[in-house]
């Protein structure tokens, strides 16, 4: 079995494994990991401006000796570049900063400030080319609907926080008209020791010889969720990619999916994302 790929609502086949790299400082830290992941045989990985870090990841992307066409970068716009027009100048920026000649996948990062302007240039850089597939990040107020129904290119994705304990099943239902599909973050829960350690994923890991993190990504791929766990460590970023030469039945999915706690780890109110999020810009 080798990885897998998740076919988008543009035609587009995303590889439904990658690597993401928030809170992983830019430098050496980023660029390490990112050339490592790449060396073990990752073709995704998931930055974003407010990361900081977009420079090494474009820089572990030309490095790589891997063609360009074969590693898939996604990248996320902050609210502070929101606005048609400034949405461009701030795409344009970004391009600059990766410096790997297109964006795959271009998200806007949260739902606050003027994302119906910013959405508008989101579609217009896919028509000139600058950006191959375009997508919300947290939007998951009445807000995702607003932009859906007003879009004309929808969102290929969504990325919303989303694990065994907060498995997002409503939210599928709602993004069901649009084609829209579910990237992952926290996919292991920021590294949660008590939902690593479920006893299902326990008995499940020596089943199968895999470790209990290894179970919950197995999951993830089997629930055709998109997923990029964060590594900065060698061993972690080369178990995390191994995970496709074994399934889980049935029974074992329908036990995992009965772990859902409908608890977030990370939760901001929307009146406070307003405030918060508008606030701030992100310095490079
Ligand atoms: N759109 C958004 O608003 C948003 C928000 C949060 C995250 N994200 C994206 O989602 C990605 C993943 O989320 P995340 O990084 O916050 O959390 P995560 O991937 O769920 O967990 C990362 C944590 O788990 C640890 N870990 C990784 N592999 C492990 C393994 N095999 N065994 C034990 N521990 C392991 C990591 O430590 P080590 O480095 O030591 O391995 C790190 O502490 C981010 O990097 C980012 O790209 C997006």
């Amino acid at each position: 079995m080798s990885q897998t790929y998740i076919t988008l609502n543009n035609g587009t086949k995303i590889p439904q494994f990658g690597m993401g790299v928030y809170m992983v400082p830019a430098g050496d830290a980023t660029k390490n990991a990112c050339m490592y992941a790449l060396k073990m045989g990752y073709r995704h990985i998931d930055t974003a401006h407010a990361y900081q870090n977009e420079r090494s990841v474009g820089e572990a992307v030309r490095e790589s000796g891997i063609p360009r066409e074969e590693i898939w970068v996604t990248s996320k716009l902050w609210p502070s570049e929101y606005g048609e027009g400034k949405t461009m100048e701030g795409i344009d920026k970004m391009l600059e900063r990766l410096d790997i000649g297109y964006i795959d996948l271009l998200l806007l990062h949260q739902q606050v400030g003027d994302y119906m302007g910013a959405w508008k240039d989101l579609e217009k850089a896919v028509e000139q080319g600058k950006v191959k597939t375009i997508g919300l990040s947290n939007f998951e107020s009445e807000r995702l609907e607003e932009i859906c129904e007003a879009a004309t290119v929808k969102p290929a994705v969504l990325q919303v926080e989303c694990h065994p304990y907060f498995q997002q099943n409503e939210l599928k239902k709602r993004l069901a008209p649009y084609g829209t599909v579910i990237e992952a973050w926290y996919p292991i829960g920021h590294g949660d020791a008590d939902l690593i350690n479920e006893p299902v994923f326990t008995e499940l890991a020596e089943k199968y010889g895999k470790t209990n993190v290894q179970i919950i990504l197995r999951w993830h791929i089997q629930e055709g969720t998109i997923i990029f766990p964060k590594s900065t460590n060698p061993q972690h970023i080369k178990d995390n990619f191994d995970i496709f030469d074994f399934e889980l039945t049935g029974e074992e999915m329908e036990r995992i999916r009965a772990v859902d706690k409908s608890v977030r780890f990370f939760t901001v109110p929307l009146e406070q994302q307003e405030t918060q999020f508008t606030a701030w810009a992100p310095e490079d």
